[in-house]
């Protein structure tokens, strides 16, 4: 088994392989780690030529040591589609988005919740609970049907209203709180202490962020082990970011990559930027954005947030309401169905093009991580013409 121990990504103290308490005494959060050199022996760009069109195609870095125990619903492998710079007119070298999207339940949520999941069926547990801003909730709630277990979600009561039922149709018992994420937070918490629940909330397990690793690893292979230069990622609580840079920083332990990490580029909605603030990127916003995924005014960890950022020489943006609207409607004109997280990526993106943060000479991806359908849409031409018209001509 490949699946070592835990360390605290703050102080690095190590402990045993756990499920629980993810929070190390010093206030950082502990990391999975692996043997890579055992790893090494079967995980090779060789070998992964021969292996399904799956996440668990990188099985040597997941913690989930028995293949029975693997709840999967055919997530990963998502297309990195390549977008045409001539016609577009943009100022960089290439420009991808990566199609998560495409995801089971419509979103990379997809990837932490089949892991977190396995884990708790590893375990023989019963009950799965957690706190989202919808897309996790709505992932859980698939998964834990999938596996026989039962899910308890909480989601603010802004909550997109297909996400809400999107959730009681697989079956989870969903509840919509008063509040922001945090408040739902509050819930589980007591879920746990009342019933024994187990809280799969962001970074209160190992498993989410392991699953979200394996964007970066897919990054990576699709663009033959050749790094882009920057990523831009739409960040709310984080993991996603913490999983990118923790498979980066794994690929290259095992030699498959080299050179400098992407520069990471965190897009968070103005108005509730926690992050953008502690990189000190002004926010004129004031009002509580929309119910998004970005939308985490208290992320878990956003010291080591903060860290990554400068260790992979990134940035964060905030951008607005409007602009997220804009770029939605942008990313539907070429074919992409861009939920406003994924569309987020894309004014952001511009706005950095503007700056010159982003430079002819990038090599870009866009994290497009859920889309349009499950939120309200804006669409480009929001008028429909009567079919009364078309009688002439029929
Ligand atoms: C569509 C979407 N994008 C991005 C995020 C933020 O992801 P992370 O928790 O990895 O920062 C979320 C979280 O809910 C989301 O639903
Ligand atoms: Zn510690």
């Amino acid at each position: 088994m490949t699946r070592l121990r835990v360390t605290c990504s703050r102080c690095g103290s190590s402990a045993a392989f756990t499920y629980e308490e993810m929070n190390c005494v010093c206030g950082g959060v502990r990391l999975v780690e692996y043997d890579l050199a055992l790893a090494a022996k079967t995980l090779t760009k060789q070998a992964l030529l021969h292996r399904p069109a799956s996440m668990w195609r990188y099985k040597e870095l997941l913690p989930v040591a028995a293949s029975e125990d693997i709840v999967s619903l055919g997530e990963g492998w998502t297309p990195l589609s390549l977008l045409s710079i001539a016609e577009l007119k943009l100022p960089v070298d290439r420009l991808w988005i990566k199609r998560e999207e495409l995801n089971p339940t419509g979103s990379f949520k997809a990837r932490g919740m089949s892991v977190a999941v396995s884990l708790l069926k590893e375990r023989g547990k019963r009950t799965a609970a957690l706190a989202s801003n919808g897309n996790a909730a709505s992932a859980l709630a698939a998964y834990a049907a999938s596996a026989g277990m039962d899910a308890c979600v909480f989601v603010p009561e802004d909550c997109p209203p297909y996400i809400v039922q999107e959730c009681r149709h697989y079956g989870a018992d969903t509840f919509r709180v008063k509040g922001l994420i945090h408040d739902a937070g509050q819930w589980v918490e007591a879920g746990r202490r009342l019933f024994g629940w187990s809280s799969v909330s962001t970074l209160k397990e190992p498993g989410r962020v392991e699953g979200k690793k394996t964007m970066g690893f897919e990054l990576a292979e699709q663009l033959n082990w050749q790094l882009p230069s920057v990523i831009v990622y739409p960040t709310g609580g984080g993991s996603g970011v913490i999983g990118m840079w923790k498979a980066f920083r794994e690929l290259k332990e095992l030699r498959m990559i080299t050179g400098p990490l992407p520069r990471m580029v965190c897009v968070q909605a103005s108005g509730c930027a926690p992050l953008a603030a502690a990189m000190g990127k002004a926010d004129s916003g004031s009002e509580t954005p929309a119910a998004t995924g970005m939308r985490v005014p208290r992320p878990p960890d956003l010291e080591l947030l903060v860290r990554i950022l400068r260790e992979m020489k990134g940035t964060a943006v905030a951008v607005t309401q409007d602009e997220i609207k804009d770029a939605q409607r942008a990313m539907g004109a070429r074919g992409i169905s861009a939920s406003p997280e994924g569309a987020a990526t894309w004014a952001g993106f511009v706005s950095l093009c503007e700056e010159g943060w982003i430079q002819p000479k990038d090599r870009v991806v866009l994290f497009n991580t859920s889309h349009a359908m499950k939120y309200e849409l804006h669409c480009a031409n929001e008028r429909t013409p009567l079919l009364g018209k078309l009688n002439p001509i029929l």
